[in-house]
């Protein structure tokens, strides 16, 4: 078996904001400019990621399904287990039959083992809103504005694994990694303000202090806590100098990409790509095996 991360990207060709779902999109902000600096921004993630040694499948743009580029939100995937995604808003309820397709071709090839549908009735927009923790091996789920409360159940009986439920409290971080992101050292980068009371005193009993790493509000709004993490590698959207500097102080390397067209709707580094080979095999587990 290959080794390297294997992620999945969609080729952006049809990227577009037309409509709005969520305060960052305004259509009126949109134009044949910023479709193209998308596709070099694509383009450059998708370098970035295969510098940083990983393997990248992309899937085609279908034209009328702009957000098609945001692949965080068609399932959750763990050990090979694809749970689709169910959308919130009938602007991206086609994305679901799509990338049914691409999950089956995937299995055909043998790149995932298994594809599962959420039960009836619940909305779940996938590994935005359900986040592999792998040094704590549980989901953190975020519930509110997209996914029902009710996926917290979902993703506990699928995957038979430990899930925290963390509402959100906002419209502008309506996805659980737009303010939330497990990094591999255990430390948790968020931003405080986007969650419930409630949720708040959950990550802060989870999570030790040390651990914490709070986001400020223009540090969320640059997208930056929207980030993919390879070790100590953190891939994000271009960061104010003052979140550089505190993830520098916990040993992390960052790689910025200047990602502001997906930003136009909402969305960064990690949610244009999804991690199709995690493993909930604790690290040193893996290290042993090898
Ligand atoms: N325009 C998309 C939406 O509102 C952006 C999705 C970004 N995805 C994410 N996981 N944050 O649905």
């Amino acid at each position: 078996m290959d080794p390297r991360p294997l992620f999945l990207m969609t080729d952006p060709s049809c990227f577009d904001v037309c409509y709005q779902i969520n305060p960052w999109m305004r259509p009126t902000a949109w134009s044949p400019a910023a479709l193209a600096a998308a596709q070099s921004a694509s383009g450059e993630l998708r370098a970035t990621l295969q510098t940083a040694g990983a393997r990248v499948e992309t899937i085609e743009a279908v034209r009328g399904l702009p957000d098609l580029v945001f692949p965080a939100n068609a399932a959750i995937v763990l050990d090979g287990k694809v749970l689709l995604a169910r959308f919130r808003h009938p602007e991206r309820q086609g994305e679901e039959a799509v990338f049914r397709s691409v999950f089956a071709r995937l299995k055909a090839r043998g790149l995932v083992d298994e594809v599962v549908d959420l039960p009836d009735g619940v909305l779940q927009e996938g590994a935005g809103d359900g986040i592999w923790d792998a040094g704590r091996e549980l989901f953190w789920v975020g519930f509110g504005p997209r996914s029902t409360k009710s996926s917290v159940a979902a993703i506990r009986r699928t995957f038979g694994r430990e899930v925290v439920a963390l509402e959100l409290a906002s419209d502008r971080f309506y996805h659980l990694d737009t303010c939330f992101c497990p990094l591999s050292g255990g430390e948790v980068l968020y931003y405080a303000d986007a969650f419930t009371p409630q949720a708040q005193a959950t990550i802060r009993e989870r999570v030790p202090q040390a651990l914490r790493i709070e986001a400020t509000a223009g540090e969320a709004e640059a997208f930056c806590v929207n980030a993919v993490n390879l070790d100590d590698r953190l891939i994000m959207a271009r960061a104010p100098a003052s979140l550089r500097a505190k993830l520098t102080a916990h040993g992390y390397r960052l790689t910025e990409v200047d990602l502001a067209p997906f930003i136009l709707s909402g969305g960064a580094a990690y949610c244009m790509t999804l991690r199709l080979d995690r493993t909930s095999q604790p690290h040193s587990a893996i290290l042993a095996a090898e």
